[in-house]
């Protein structure tokens, strides 16, 4: 059995239901216990962060990166690093924004070496792409291509009943399984 946190941002609501898919992907097996924590409540949230196995992060793209809300957890996340609090847990990342490509990667990156600066053990998305053939399409897990994680689309003039769409929703949901199955395959290690 593992302890999973889902640590977000969603300004809007999209990367609240890109988080929700990561969370029932997490929650597939009904022993391990979920988290899902929106970044303004983290200051609640600290001693559950604290006593995970693996913490997923999730931010929206916002100008190339990760939202400000996002930024400010990642900074007080500073008090933990000196602590080495987050030291060899396991590590997952999601994004979603408007544009199919909007530099999404780039908050990926932020979101890796975020882990990285704590210690924490990366895991990438672990699906080969998608929609990248002639026998391709937007229904496609892992549609975007991404290897660092998960990635979503949501479009500028809908709202999330719209978007993201349920490939990439699907997608949300085979990293929070992976992370879980990487969790307990730890655990087991460690027990053993
Ligand atoms: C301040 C701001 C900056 C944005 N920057 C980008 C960007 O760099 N690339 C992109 O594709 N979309 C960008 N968008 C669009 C959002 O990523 C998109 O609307 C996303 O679905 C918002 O997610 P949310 O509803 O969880 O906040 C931006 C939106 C805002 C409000």
């Amino acid at each position: 059995m593992s302890k999973i946190s889902i640590v977000y941002h969603s300004g809007y609501g999209h990367t609240q239901k890109q988080a929700e898919a990561v969370r029932d992907g997490a929650a597939a097996n009904t022993n391990d216990e979920v988290h899902l924590i929106p970044v303004d409540d983290v200051d609640d949230h600290w001693e559950t962060l604290e006593a995970s196995d693996a913490i997923i992060f999730g931010s929206p793209t916002y100008m190339g990166g990760v939202s400000a809300q996002f930024k400010t957890f990642a900074d007080k996340s500073s008090k933990v690093w000196f602590t080495r609090g987050w030291q060899d847990k396991i590590a997952a990342g999601f994004t979603n924004s408007s544009s199919q490509n909007g530099d999404k990667h780039s908050t990926l990156q932020q979101l890796s070496i975020l882990a990285a600066q704590h210690g924490m053990l990366w895991v990438p998305l672990g699906l080969a792409p998608g929609n990248n053939s002639s026998e391709g399409s937007v229904e496609d897990v892992n549609r975007l291509g991404a290897s660092l994680g998960a990635m979503a689309q949501s479009n500028a003039d809908q709202g999330p009943e719209h978007g993201p769409i349920a490939s990439d929703l699907e997608t949300a949901k085979l990293l929070g399984r992976k992370v879980t199955e990487i969790a307990n395959r730890f655990n087991r290690t460690q027990a053993a």
